[in-house]
């Protein structure tokens, strides 16, 4: 750790690691993951995505056994639009408060090849809205992503994906 009261004065480096699992099929998830993998999969059905042509589906488990799925919503004023994990995500805030969420589970594909599965990890600003509402709920949300191909990737929490997290103090 570099507290920054380091006598010497010497610069250190700090390695951050994010540590994955890395399944080489995704058939080989534990049960839950693969459920919730399959519901963010037909989520990429009902993507609004006329401009970037990029279908997403994010699938939220809750801890009442609730799944929320959401998928990204385009928008002709570019920036409006929303991410299939904030679409979820704040649903999941807005009509199930105080529901922890336990899973996440991200695919997407091409409008052009819908069925054939793309790389879909959370993007920076999806990362950072899901780590407040994990900071918030005080348990980690396990994040279950399709990698290239077959591959799956399940990481332990949303804070495992963003180091360095940004916090206002106030914001628990
Ligand atoms: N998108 C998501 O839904 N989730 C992400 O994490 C990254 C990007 C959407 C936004 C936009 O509709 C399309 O993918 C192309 O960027």
């Amino acid at each position: 750790m570099v507290t920054g009261n380091e006598k010497d004065g010497a610069m250190k480096l700090l390695d951050l690691k994010v540590c994955l699992e890395v399944y080489p099929d995704a058939a080989e998830l534990p049960g839950a993951d693969r459920t919730l993998l399959r519901e963010a999969e037909t989520a990429t059905q009902l993507a609004y995505a006329p401009y970037s042509h990029f279908r997403v589906g994010a699938a939220l488990q809750l801890a009442d056994g609730t799944v929320v799925r959401g998928s990204n919503q385009e928008n002709a004023a570019y920036p409006s639009g929303l991410c299939a994990e904030r679409t979820a995500l704040f649903w999941t805030g807005a009509n199930h408060p105080g529901q922890p969420i336990l899973r996440l589970a991200i695919a997407a594909c091409s409008a052009h090849q819908p069925g054939h599965f793309l790389a879909a990890a959370p993007c920076g600003a999806c990362r950072q809205a899901l780590l407040e509402y994990e900071n918030r709920q005080g348990q980690p949300i396990r994040v279950i992503v399709r990698g290239v191909g077959q591959h799956a990737l399940v990481s332990p929490s949303i804070a495992n994906l963003l180091p360095l997290q940004f916090n206002l103090p106030a914001s628990k």
